[in-house]
């Protein structure tokens, strides 16, 4: 074991993992999602033994199907999706827990069907369970579910007490914010706010956890951490991938709603918040919410704060690859953006006058997502060269994924005779100190669900506020159609209006 990992300090973090006796239902349960991510995030917590003991799957969805039928699907999930290559006997240990509740999601009956198949477990187990409801459907259905749990009495077993029943909800939370207030309005009238975990997937990815360490963890970085030093903050969460077979899905949603009113706003939440009281999720969560209040409303149009764009044909990876408006399912006449790029103001004490600049697109030049904090420049005159200074500003950046780690520039002499820098990069790697057996995001969020720990979901007003400061832009966007669209060649770092928003600031996105 590294010498890292048996450090006191460390064994002082960590949380106690135990879950109580839990059933978790997967809603959607031969669905996309749970075969890629949540059987196998399951089968890899029962691997590490971070499974209680009394563990029971139960898949429900309208497709008829016999518990037998449903082990054999997960089963395959596991083989073919799994970090792990599937050991039969930890299978087993699953397996023989798993069964199947066929049943329409606005079917009374068949909720009071599923109540007496979890009954049935309790009785059989001689004591309580805590039941957790996974809600991985389509967002349609997402309100006859709640309402169903909360007429047939699932949701409120247990009340009062730790091991009570949990429901677990998958993004799209709502398209804009009228349809969030009136999900959550659903959700108020079923389940308590501490019943509830909204996921947003990159909040389990380990670096994004590791930026409230490297923030609070180390005494360095607080002090610098303001408008004092740092002159902006740049945010990219770029794709490499196409929309692929998800066009449907995709025409319906684009990237603002898709990627930046969730995954983005939630690093800028966690790289702008203010220290939190402690490491409880209300105090994390009510410090995200303030600093997403203080977000100033865009100004939308023409030389505004908000560039969008759609992919081109054009080359990933070697390849040509076809453009948005060619893709399988998409209108050739489509308004949908593939790309956004923002810059906030955040109107606080700690950030005024510091841009933050965030960017997500489909079909760019690589897969990486990264934080990345530029400070102020250094005063040249000591390193003034020909009468010209070009100290490097410092850069701190996380890097997000792949490749996970965190990196700082720094300005360096070059050896020799006479006193010239260079800016040199200083690297530490996640997977060259701790190995690269990283859990997946979606096991840390079905263990914390299970353990009832919401430090990493999303609150139900941290939804709504961050889709406060969207909503504005998708209707002005729906009220212009095509107008102010731009398009950038596949395999490329975006449009030329995503450059002209850093250029006002005499600024350019850093290449990743
Ligand atoms: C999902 C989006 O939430 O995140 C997808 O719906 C996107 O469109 C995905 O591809 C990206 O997640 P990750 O973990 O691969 O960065």
């Amino acid at each position: 074991m590294a010498e890292t990992q048996r450090h006191p300090f460390l064994h002082g973090l960590s949380k106690h993992r135990g879950a109580p006796p839990t059933v978790v239902v997967i809603f959607g349960a031969s669905g996309d999602l749970t075969a890629r991510k949540l059987i196998p995030a399951i089968y890899n917590l029962s691997h590490d033994n971070l499974l209680p003991a009394d563990f029971f799957l139960v898949g429900y969805g309208r497709k008829p199907m016999s518990d037998d039928e449903f082990r054999t699907l997960a089963r395959e999930a596991v083989g073919e999706f799994s970090r792990r290559e599937l050991n039969p006997g930890v299978w087993e240990r699953v397996a023989r827990h798993t069964s199947y509740v066929a049943g329409g999601y606005d079917e009374a009956p068949a909720f009071e069907r599923l109540a007496r198949h979890i009954d049935a477990i309790e009785a059989g187990l001689g004591r309580d369970v805590q039941r957790l409801f996974y809600i991985s459907t389509p967002p349609s259905v997402f309100a006859p579910i709640i309402e169903n749990l909360g007429a047939s009495g699932l949701a409120a077993k247990h009340l009062g007490l730790p091991h009570h029943s949990k429901v677990v909800i998958e993004k799209p939370f709502g398209r804009d914010l009228d349809s969030a207030r009136r999900l959550n309005d659903t959700i108020r009238g079923v389940f308590q706010e501490e019943q509830v975990f909204r996921i947003d997937h990159y909040l389990g990815k380990e670096t994004v956890q590791d930026l409230l360490v490297q923030r609070f963890a180390n005494s360095i970085f607080e002090p610098l951490w303001n408008r004092n030093f740092i002159a902006s903050v740049q945010i990219t969460v770029a794709e490499e991938q196409g929309v692929g077979s998800r066009g449907g899905y995709y025409e319906q949603s684009g990237a603002l709603r898709d990627m930046i009113q969730n995954h983005t706003m939630q690093l800028v939440a966690l790289t702008a918040m203010e220290p939190p009281v402690s490491l409880e999720a209300e105090a994390i969560r009510d410090e995200k919410v303030k600093l997403l209040r203080a977000i100033q409303p865009l100004t939308i149009g023409p030389h505004g704060d908000v560039a969008r764009a759609q992919y081109g044909p054009g080359l990933t990876g070697g390849k040509p690859v076809p453009g948005y408006l060619e893709e399988e399912g998409i209108d050739a006449q489509s308004a949908t953006e593939t790309y956004v790029a923002l810059r906030l103001s955040i109107n606080n004490w700690r950030w005024q006058g510091v841009p933050f600049y965030v960017r997500s697109g489909k079909r760019l030049a690589r897969r990486v997502s990264e934080i990345a904090i530029n400070f102020r420049r250094p005063p040249g005159t000591l390193f003034a060269q020909g009468g010209r200074f070009d100290l490097a500003a410092n850069t701190l950046s996380f890097q997000i994924q792949p490749d996970e780690g965190l990196s700082l520039i720094l300005n360096t002499k070059i050896p020799g005779l006479e006193t010239r820098t260079q800016p040199v990069k200083m690297s530490f790697r996640y997977a060259t100190t701790f190995g690269s057996n990283t859990p997946e995001a979606y096991e840390r969020l079905v263990l914390d669900a299970m353990v009832g720990d919401g430090t990493l979901f999303i609150r139900g007003d941290e939804a709504e506020t961050s889709w406060k400061l969207c909503t504005p832009v998708l209707d002005y966007w729906r009220s212009v159609g095509r107008e102010g669209m731009e398009s950038y060649p596949a395999g490329s770092w975006g449009p030329a209006g995503a450059e002209a928003l850093l250029s006002a600031g005499g600024q350019v996105w850093r290449q990743p």
